[in-house]
């Protein structure tokens, strides 16, 4: 800086045309280097959030020889320090700045993982370093292949009290290695979840960004008392198969609030296992809560039920859900052969921006784990609540296709106002289904519904709850 000075100093002597020029030139490189320090700063703040600490007993991973330079394994690190923390008892580990590679790790009970802000844990793109593990038991089957399937990148069995937060740190799953190879078949086995806590029971999950799993982003599996809370979920809208953001699956007392998820399939999948595997295994997933939730799905939907339901789905309670740029707000979606059933299930305010098909119900849903199912295990599906719907930019608002042999039953809609861009005249669609409509609604119901005014009193019986509305399949399957 000082030369510099001088050197405008000297210039200024000379009183010249160039000297301004020098100056000129001077004071945007000053600016520049100011714009770049506050860049940098944003990217890299000098003063980090210093780390809490969560548990009596805390470790950093660079204690045990980890090195975040994005090229070094760090298997080994996370693997010391985990067996350290169960050795006593419990304990915190944090993950500082920086890019730790790993391979695959499992966690245990009364652990605390703590990502520091820049902190990115990135799981190995190399399928060699991930574990082969047996089907999950209510699914019989890998679930894309049949046989053994990849653990998770972050696996936990049997656990107790594991929380996973920090300042927003990621864990990445390096998907796109996995989503080609998948693509062009040279997997042999089903891709591993990037989160998957499995029998376990008061996991806490927060401010964390998940992205790029290889397959389902964060999946619960029989688990109790979970709570995900202001996380972000990100992958690729498109180009990256089977990557769901949550997955519930038979899990009981759970609660997902405050989230933002932009996935390549549905954003939060509800299920409790597969036909014939998941009627033996009859573990329902149930007192559920999903609240304060944004999502974008452009392949799927924003919170789904099933495909895979076979032990149950209960009192599941969706509310404050905006889905935006997307193909479907919400789906249950099921066939013969799961067995089941999906009821008690309240959709309370929710915001449709831009989306396909707003709400949408499939019994047919025909993809089995093998020939084994019983086409005779017919789910059911009753006691369905929607309550505030709003929204623009909607083609299809609902869809509702019960059959012969599911039909729909009970369920409710009141209070729905959405803007619509298809100006064909039935566009809520409906079969086999029965129940109400009650209050404002807008685009006009079908007939298969009673329709009721906003102090309950029945202004129409429904005729025909059987017959359909125009079959209107024109832009592909939904
Ligand atoms: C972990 O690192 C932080 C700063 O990076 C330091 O203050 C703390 O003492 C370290 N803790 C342990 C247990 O090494
Ligand atoms: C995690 O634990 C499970 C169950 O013990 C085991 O099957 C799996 O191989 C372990 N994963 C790793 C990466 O060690
Ligand atoms: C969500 O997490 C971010 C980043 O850690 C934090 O700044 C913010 O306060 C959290 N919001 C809520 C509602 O907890
Ligand atoms: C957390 O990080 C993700 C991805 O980097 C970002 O999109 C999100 O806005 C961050 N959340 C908060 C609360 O800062
Ligand atoms: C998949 O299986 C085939 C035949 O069994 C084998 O040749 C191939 O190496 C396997 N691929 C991988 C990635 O394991
Ligand atoms: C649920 O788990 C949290 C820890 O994540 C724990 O603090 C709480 O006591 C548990 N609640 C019940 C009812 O088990
Ligand atoms: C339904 O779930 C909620 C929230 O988890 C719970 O408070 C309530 O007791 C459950 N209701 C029934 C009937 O189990
Ligand atoms: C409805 O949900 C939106 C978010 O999608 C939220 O901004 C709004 O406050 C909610 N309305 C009520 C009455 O809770
Ligand atoms: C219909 O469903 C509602 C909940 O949406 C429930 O309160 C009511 O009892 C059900 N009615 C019948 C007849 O099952
Ligand atoms: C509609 O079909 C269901 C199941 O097939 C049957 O139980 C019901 O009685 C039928 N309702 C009417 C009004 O035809």
């Amino acid at each position: 800086m000082a030369e510099l000075f001088q050197f405008l100093q000297r210039s200024r002597n000379y009183k010249s045309v160039p000297s301004l020029l020098v100056l000129i030139w001077a004071v945007g490189f000053i600016l520049l280097i100011v714009w770049q320090r506050a860049a940098v700063d944003r990217i890299w703040p000098s003063n980090h959030r210093p780390i809490p600490n969560l548990r009596p007993l805390v470790f950093n991973l660079t204690d045990f020889g980890a090195i975040g330079d994005g090229k070094t394994m760090n298997t080994n690190a996370f693997e010391r320090a985990i067996s350290e923390i169960h050795r006593r008892g419990g304990g915190q580990l944090n993950v500082e700045a920086g890019r730790w590679l790993t391979a695959p790790f499992n966690l245990t009970s009364h652990m605390t993982l703590f990502l520091a802000q820049n902190a990115v844990i990135l799981g190995i793109d190399d399928e060699n370093y991930w574990p082969l593990m047996p089907p999950l038991p209510s699914y019989g089957y890998g679930r894309e292949r049949a046989g053994p399937r990849y653990g998770s990148l972050i696996h936990g069995q049997n656990l107790r009290d594991v929380v996973i937060t920090g300042h927003n740190g990621t864990i990445s799953g390096q998907g796109q290695t996995w989503w080609t190879k998948y693509r062009k078949h040279l997997l042999n086995h089903t891709r591993g979840p990037l989160v998957q806590l499995m029998w376990s029971r008061d996991i806490h999950i927060s401010e964390v960004t998940l992205r790029d799993s290889p397959f389902w982003t964060l999946h619960p599996y029989d688990c109790q008392n979970v709570t995900i809370r202001n996380v972000t979920i990100l992958a690729p809208l498109s180009g990256a198969p089977n990557t769901d953001g949550i997955d519930p699956d038979s899990c009981e007392n759970m609660v997902i609030e405050d989230c933002y998820i932009s996935v390549g399939d549905d954003g939060i999948a509800i299920k409790s296992g597969w036909d014939q595997y998941g009627i033996a295994y009859a573990r329902p997933s149930t007192n559920i809560i999903i609240r304060n939730v944004i999502v974008r799905s452009m392949i799927s939907a924003g919170v789904s039920i099933g495909s895979e339901m076979s032990g149950g789905v209960s009192n599941i309670t969706v509310e404050n859900l905006l889905v935006w740029n997307s193909k479907r707000g919400i789906r249950i979606k099921t066939s013969a052969g799961r067995g089941g059933y999906v009821r008690q299930i309240t959709y309370r305010n929710l915001t449709l921006e831009n989306v396909r098909v707003g709400i949408v119900i499939k019994t047919d849903y025909n993809e089995h784990p093998d020939t084994g199912y019983d086409p005779n295990a017919l789910p059911i599906i009753e006691d369905i609540n929607f309550d505030g719907i709003r929204g623009q930019g909607i083609r299809i608002p609902v869809r509702v296709y019960g059959s012969q042999e599911i039909p729909v039953r009970n369920v409710t809609f009141r209070d729905m106002l959405v803007g619509i861009t298809y100006k064909k005249k039935r566009i809520f669609q409906c079969s086999f289904v029965q129940g109400r409509v009650i209050g404002k609604i807008f685009p006009s119901p079908c007939e298969n519904l009673d329709v009721y005014d906003e102090e309950g009193r029945l202004i129409r019986k429904s005729v025909f709850q059987n017959t359909s509305t125009d079959v209107d399949y024109d832009q592909g399957e939904v």
